[in-house]
């Protein structure tokens, strides 16, 4: 008999494969030779993700609908054109392609989807395999019985339904599929796979011991034999650790790895591990006499994992590893704008950079589970994680949404989205839903109960939140209370009586803000302004709105819906009560569909409540959460920009400055315009530093700032434009400072594209149109302006700049060379180029 100790000592030898080995497990994406059709007639090759909605036409006519958006307060049905993004993602959708097995495979075949929008009908040469009903979920569906070894025809049916969605959905098949096959049916149940860090567990000879312990299920449906894992903890710096125990014991084999000072998973620093585990068969070859032998390699996987620790309580708040941190995150739905939802790791990592950059360190991935490809990128940048899974439980928010299968479904997609993903470290808690209707129910309280409950059993390690828009309800029918973290959507005025009454002793506010802007767009006068003829054209926030509107929300960063505030109202509540635990804004990045203030103004189409635009570009609003939330690096940012027309000069024109310097000086052409302090009692003076009486003169606006000593600490400058005379590219790509792309055929770059004057100053109301064209080892993906109000399509390669700017995407080939974007403005006959390497 095999004794514990005796797989302890032998455990090294056995992780470096010294006994008999067969091909373990395989994980092969399905990214190519797909066949996508709308109507089975005709057919395209396509590669997955695939998106096949986000080409367009735009039309008011895709999914125009007839609605009182009742959570936004309104009572009177009217036509919203843009609310799920104006695109045709309304109907059927078809893919196929060849599943080939390899010759004499007899052992597991799974394919696992991670999304496909939406309930995707799997099919197995012409039989059916598998179904989901959400369009968001992660699903896997058990292949083996319909598969033979060699070619095998694989086909998903797709369908969406009008009024289903709040937003766009995207359609298609638009995250990644994999087929999984391993040797033998008995095998690592990889979503099984958890992982308890205890710190401090121990103290031995007066040192303290942190304890990473590991459970793996193994799936073992005939009962064979008497299988064995190992497992192999290895740190970020190549360091391995030791497992104490190997054998099963039931269907699991438990695994405590034992350290002084494990690296600890923070945003700052975000260390990883692998965990290597090795399945064998226990039938050792007795031919071999050799002691260290458990038989047959029968399956082996890597996971990536991290080592912290997540605990919310009253006294500390939320604690990252025993660290109380008040959150500053980001709310953000799935579409990568011009991309549509296709997934794509460039385009994440870009997003999630930029919001590292501005201080961000979470995000809500809203209204539903997120993808595996976001969730990495999280672990491995650092960036702490709401997943959240439903925007309606049984009571519909729209004619056809997630509550025809709720009831059916919930507790089957909370499983998961739990196992699915419980093993990132980035993700630090757990959403059941957002602002659902029977909040204040008693209906709601069991569900609630239900759902969280789901959530612990399956992942003890983390709290579960729900987004509350009435948290009088909510507390009345003791939802909150129920709840490990009551969280609250806006309502900053029901803050003060809600504590009063959690006995948890604190709240998170789940979301926050809802403020609106566009790029480069300022209005007169800059006054707060929620409900203002001027700012909302929609009928139900104010019944004398007037037709007639540029459709765009100004820069200024006043403009806000009746049910939301500013950022300044929530820093203050976030500032200065302990028992708020932190946010999570409306939103990051705008996207497509909800175009809040102009929900019945065609044609506005996507979303303005973004701290950077459609096309990634920050807005101001970037600028005044970097000054507060950044607190390694100085802000110093002007705003508006200085190139005005005649009929502005002489006119007030407030200068507004976003830092996080206290004190600073504007100069208008060299003459002052006063010296001021933020001022903590000013709701508006509090964190910006606002100069409302300047007069617009062209020429230089600068500001002085000045640190807590009254030090000069810096100054910035803008002037007004001259004649435009160049187009600027500036390249980004996920490979940091180097403009390279991976010759993987998914390496994206993003050029943005300005119109300067000939010293680089940006011509701020440019919309020429402009053309592209790639050449060489890569082709034109997408282009996008931010222009909320743009019906141009994201994929043809034209488009007019939006206040100067626009941003180009382009795809690499799966061959290396050099590739070429050739920009275009024929009206005033100016060319740019720009060249990138792609590698192998
Ligand atoms: C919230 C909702 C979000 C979005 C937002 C706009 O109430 O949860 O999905 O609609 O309002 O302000």
């Amino acid at each position: 008999m095999i004794t514990k100790k005796l797989l302890a000592m032998c455990f090294w030898l056995l992780a470096f494969g010294l006994t008999a080995s067969a091909q373990p497990r395989q994980e092969v994406l399905l990214s190519d030779g797909w066949q996508f059709s709308r109507d089975k007639q005709q057919w395209e090759t396509v590669r997955i993700p695939h998106d096949w909605a986000i080409a367009g036409p735009f039309d008011k006519k895709w999914d125009l609908q007839k609605v009182a958006i009742t959570q936004n307060g309104e009572k009177e049905a009217t036509e919203k054109s843009g609310r799920s993004g104006a695109l045709p993602w309304i109907g059927e959708g078809h893919y196929k392609r060849t599943l080939t097995i390899p010759e004499g495979f007899s052992g597991h075949a799974e394919l696992l989807f991670d999304g496909a929008m939406s309930e995707p009908t799997v099919f197995v040469n012409g039989l059916k395999a598998g179904y989901w009903a959400y369009g968001y979920n992660t699903f896997r569906v058990d292949v083996t019985p319909f598969v033979k070894p060699g070619d095998n025809l694989l086909e998903v049916d797709l369908q969406n339904k009008e009024e289903s969605s709040r937003w766009y959905p995207g359609a298609g098949i638009y995250r990644p599929v994999t087929l999984i096959l391993t040797p033998e049916e008995t095998r690592i149940d990889d979503w099984g796979l958890t992982t308890t860090t205890i710190l401090n567990w121990k103290t031995v000879k007066g040192e303290n011991l942190s304890r990473f312990a590991v459970e793996v299920p193994v799936i073992n449906p005939a009962g064979k034999g008497k299988p064995i894992v190992a497992m192999r903890l290895v740190g970020p710096d190549g360091e391995q650790i030791t497992s104490s125990a190997l054998p099963l014991q039931g269907n699991k084999a438990y695994g405590a790895f034992m350290a002084r000072q494990f690296k600890l998973w923070t945003p700052e620093t975000p260390y990883l591990y692998k965990l290597h585990v090795t399945l064998y068969d226990g039938k050792p070859d007795k031919s071999r006499k050799i002691y260290d032998d458990f038989g047959k390699v029968i399956d082996q996987k890597t996971f990536t994992v991290g080592i912290r620790t997540v605990r919310v309580s009253k006294e500390k708040g939320f604690e990252l590893n025993g660290v109380t941190r008040k959150i500053k995150g980001v709310c953000l739905h799935h579409d990568l704008g011009p991309l549509g939802a296709a997934v794509n790791k460039a385009a994440l990592i870009r997003q999630i950079k930029m919001m590292k950059a501005m201080g961000c360190d979470a995000i809500r991935t809203s209204h539903n589970m997120p993808s595996q490809m976001q969730m990495d990128i999280c672990d491995s940048l650092g960036m702490m994680v709401m997943a959240e899974s439903f925007d309606m439980w049984i009571y519909p928010k729209c004619k056809n949404g997630y509550a025809r299968f709720f009831q059916e479904w919930a507790e089957k997609d909370i499983t998961n989205l739990v196992k699915a993903n419980r093993n990132h470290p980035s993700i630090v808690m757990w959403s059941i839903g957002n602002e659902i209707p029977e909040q204040w129910s008693e209906e709601g309280r069991l569900w609630a109960i239900r759902l969280q409950a789901l959530c612990n059993t399956l992942d003890p390690t983390r709290p579960v939140t729900q987004g509350l828009d009435n948290p009088d309800g909510a507390i009345n029918g003791g939802v909150a209370q129920a709840m490990n973290i009551p969280g609250f959507n806006y309502r900053l005025h029901k803050y003060a009586d809600g504590i009063k009454r959690l006995p948890q002793g604190f709240l998170l506010g789940s979301e926050t803000t809802s403020t609106v802007s566009s790029r480069g767009v300022y209005h007169f006068p800059a006054e707060p302004n929620n409900n203002d003829k001027k700012f909302s054209y929609s009928k139900n926030y104010n019944p004398n709105a007037i037709n007639g509107t540029d459709g765009q929300c100004s820069g200024y960063d006043l403009d806000y819906c009746p049910w939301s505030n500013l950022p300044d109202d929530d820093w203050c509540w976030q500032e200065d009560y302990k028992w708020v635990i932190g946010e999570f804004v409306w939103t990051g990045y705008d996207y497509l569909g909800e175009p809040s203030p102009y929900d019945e103004y065609w044609p506005s189409r996507s979303s303005y409540f973004g701290i950077c635009d459609l096309a990634g570009l920050p807005k101001d609003r970037y600028f005044l959460y970097r000054s507060h939330w950044n607190t390694k690096e100085h802000t110093i940012h002007l705003l508006p920009h200085w190139t005005w027309g005649k009929e502005r000069i002489g006119e007030v024109t407030p200068v507004y400055c976003y830092t996080d310097y206290p004190t600073a000086e504007l100069f208008v052409n060299g003459k002052s315009q006063g010296k001021i302090s933020k001022n903590p009692a000013e709701r508006l003076d509090r964190f910006r530093l606002r100069w409302n009486a300047v007069k617009y003169e062209p020429g230089e606006v600068k500001v002085v700032v000045y640190d807590a000593n009254g030090q000069k600490a810096g100054e910035k400058s803008m002037r007004t434009a001259g004649k435009p005379a160049q187009l600027k590219l500036d390249v980004w790509t996920q490979h940091d400072d180097n403009v390279v792309l991976n010759a993987d055929g998914d390496d994206l770059a993003f050029v943005t594209v300005s119109l300067t004057d000939k010293q680089g100053t940006l011509i701020p109301d440019a919309d020429d149109q402009l053309d592209f064209e790639v050449t060489g080892a890569g082709s034109f993906e997408a282009v996008c302006n931010g222009d909320a109000t743009s019906l141009e399509s994201f994929k043809q390669p034209t488009m007019k700049l939006f206040h100067g700017q626009l941003v180009v995407v382009v795809r690499s080939a799966q061959l290396a060379g050099n590739l070429t974007l050739t920009v275009k403005d024929k009206q005033r006959k100016l060319t740019k180029k720009v060249t990138i390497n792609v590698k192998q």
